[in-house]
């Protein structure tokens, strides 16, 4: 009997064919939304190879291929002889993609829609920059849409902190209503207009600064953003849209977001389930009252498709060491009037560290100064005597992974403390770079030697490195660098423009420094196995490298290009090339 099961399968796929050439992309789209492709998908594992693949994997460091099914990795193998349903071979070479540990998010993608102040040399460069901006925004300004800007840095001023009147640049911007960030985000320079909405005479406020008329640090910056104009969905949308397509550009797959706001948490959770959400985030809540305990309005949270993790807080210790706002033992080398602010005292941090670990979340606290990171420490130590009886605290550790974001500068004593009890610091390269031109200036020799910016001594702590974007570029290859040489990735040079880096005894090998960016903050996010590497059932995240990690000239860092990036096994960022011959 002859069989006409090859014919009915021919005509539909004939008719088919003809449907989509017509119609392409609704009756793709349909197709693709079917649960019987879904199930197909899940079903079958679709095979990708490339020249190169490392893995990070004890089980098979170096590849050539893998599967992937249901947005996972299924497989890992060798090469392409021990599977036969390889669906391309790709040029390239690929490592896991990475994750910036302590970045800014919907800050991130609003910066991207604002002015950008940074390493403007001077105040006259400043209001160059807002003129122009202003041009091409005429909606900039407004009482409902502030006009905004990031970046500056009173450094550059002659260090003189700016005035609200700096801003009336000409008679057009006498009206409008304009804040800008500092460059560490630490401080808020305000319009006369701003000025004029707040109340008189200004309120003090405990771990705050108003070092100028119209300038607002740390806690002060609150006055200020009571009267902030709260952006819509709408444009939180876009910004987040945006800065996620800058991220998967730099080979970025996931970041921890130092700072989820509750106003955003909802948000996040609805367009984590769309297609437009390519970067995993795994979020640290904050309450609206900065350093409290609001169990009741945050909540964990782990979506299905791994796009969204929630289970840990923010807290803040103190200010950042370009404002003097960061809190230290001893006195400032170049301001000995001043040893930074604590944002919140000892007892109470303690009892706000006890409180979140106790109903299950993580806690990460930002601490700058020797005195913020010695404090931080007894918190977590505290908390950690109460939190698992019968282990010890290093076990106990092990399970909350308390975290210490910036780590900065830490006295040899907490040094030795963190180490003990496996403390997880959650460290920025390029801040060390940053600011090493003025660091030791701020901080004496001793300091500098001994405390500031570890990054060699911290590594038995598996250390998580970010970039904290939007205050420093998000390009994870340029931390690398940093982290590799402690020589600024914009020039490739130390502090004073030599070739030699920065306290060199503290630089870290290409191999930590990676880690540094995939498996320890995946760890640090309670995603060790899912993240960070390629391996059967993580996260099927990679980007491929037009040339192996391993053999790149260590300068070539601070120009690679990411050729695409894959999140859930879907390819989220091409980079464009010159246009390829068909033939
Ligand atoms: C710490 O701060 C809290 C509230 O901010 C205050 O009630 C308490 O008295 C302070 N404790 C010390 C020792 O200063
Ligand atoms: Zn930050």
């Amino acid at each position: 009997m002859p069989s006409f099961g090859w014919l009915i399968t021919l005509s539909v796929v004939v008719l088919l064919g003809s449907l989509i050439y017509q119609n392409p992309e609704p009756l793709i789209a349909s197709i693709t939304n079917t649960l019987a492709y879904k199930v197909f998908q899940q079903i079958f594992e679709e095979t990708h190879c490339y020249v190169t693949v490392r893995t990070n994997s004890a089980d098979l460091p170096h590849a050539e291929c893998f599967s992937v099914a249901n947005g996972k990795f299924r497989r890992v193998f060798l090469d392409e002889t021990s599977y036969d349903l390889i669906k391309e071979r790709r040029k390239g070479h690929v490592i896991p993609g990475l994750w910036d540990g302590h970045g800014h998010l919907s800050q991130f993608g609003e910066s991207l829609d604002s002015v950008d102040l940074f390493d403007a040399q001077s105040m006259d460069e400043v209001k160059k920059r807002l003129v122009e901006y202003k041009a091409g925004h005429e909606e900039a300004g407004t009482s409902e849409q502030w006009l905004r800007g990031i970046g500056w840095d009173q450094a550059n001023f002659k260090g003189k902190w700016p005035v609200a009147k700096d801003l009336e640049i000409d008679a057009h911007f006498k009206d409008l209503y304009v804040m800008l960030d500092r460059v560490d985000v630490h401080c808020i320079w305000v319009s006369e207009k701003v000025s004029s909405l707040l109340p008189k005479p200004l309120p003090q406020v405990p771990g705050g600064e108003i070092p100028a008329k119209g300038v607002f640090c740390d806690n002060a910056m609150d006055i200020v953003m009571a009267y902030y104009p709260k952006p819509n969905n709408a444009r939180r949308t876009k910004w987040i849209q945006d800065a996620m397509f800058e991220l998967n550009k730099h080979g970025i797959v996931g970041m921890h977001d130092a700072g989820v706001f509750l106003s955003e948490q909802k948000l996040y959770k609805e367009l984590s389930a769309s297609d437009s959400w390519t970067v995993r985030v795994y979020g640290m809540s904050e309450c609206d009252t900065r350093n409290t305990f609001c169990p009741d309005d945050v909540e964990k949270v782990h979506t299905a498709n791994g796009m969204l993790h929630m289970q840990s807080v923010k807290l803040f210790a103190d200010g950042a060491l370009g404002s003097w706002g960061s809190a230290m033992i001893e006195p400032y080398s170049d301001k000995k009037s001043s040893s930074g602010t604590l944002l919140v005292n000892a007892t109470k941090l303690s009892k706000i560290t006890h409180d979140w670990a106790h109903a299950g979340y993580q806690v990460n606290i930002h601490a700058i100064g020797d005195l913020a990171n010695r404090i931080a420490i007894d918190a977590f130590e505290e908390a950690l005597k109460t939190l698992c009886p019968g282990s010890t605290l290093r076990e106990c550790q092990a399970k909350h992974r308390f975290r210490i974001e910036h780590a900065q500068i830490i006295h040899p004593d907490d040094q030795r403390r963190m180490n003990e009890l496996g403390i997880i610091p959650s460290i920025q390269p390029t801040h060390a770079t940053s600011d090493m031109p003025y660091a030791e200036t701020r901080l004496g020799k001793r300091r500098t030697e001994e405390e500031a910016y570890r990054m060699r001594s911290l590594l038995p702590l598996k250390p998580v490195f970010g970039s904290d974007f939007p205050v420093e570029p998000v390009n994870p290859f340029e931390g690398i660098y940093a982290a590799v040489t402690r020589r600024s990735p914009k020039t490739g040079l130390g502090p004073k423009g030599e070739k030699k880096g920065w306290y060199e005894s503290e630089t870290v090998t290409l191999e930590d420094a990676l880690d540094g960016f995939t498996v320890n903050p995946a760890y640090a996010a309670f995603l060790e196995g899912k993240a960070g590497v390629i391996e059967s059932g993580a996260y099927a995240d990679w980007i491929v490298l037009d040339e192996p990690l391993e053999t790149l000239d260590i300068e070539s860092l601070r120009s690679i290009q990411v050729k695409e990036t894959w999140v859930g096994g879907r390819l989220v960022y091409k980079r464009a090339g010159p246009m390829e011959a068909p033939w």
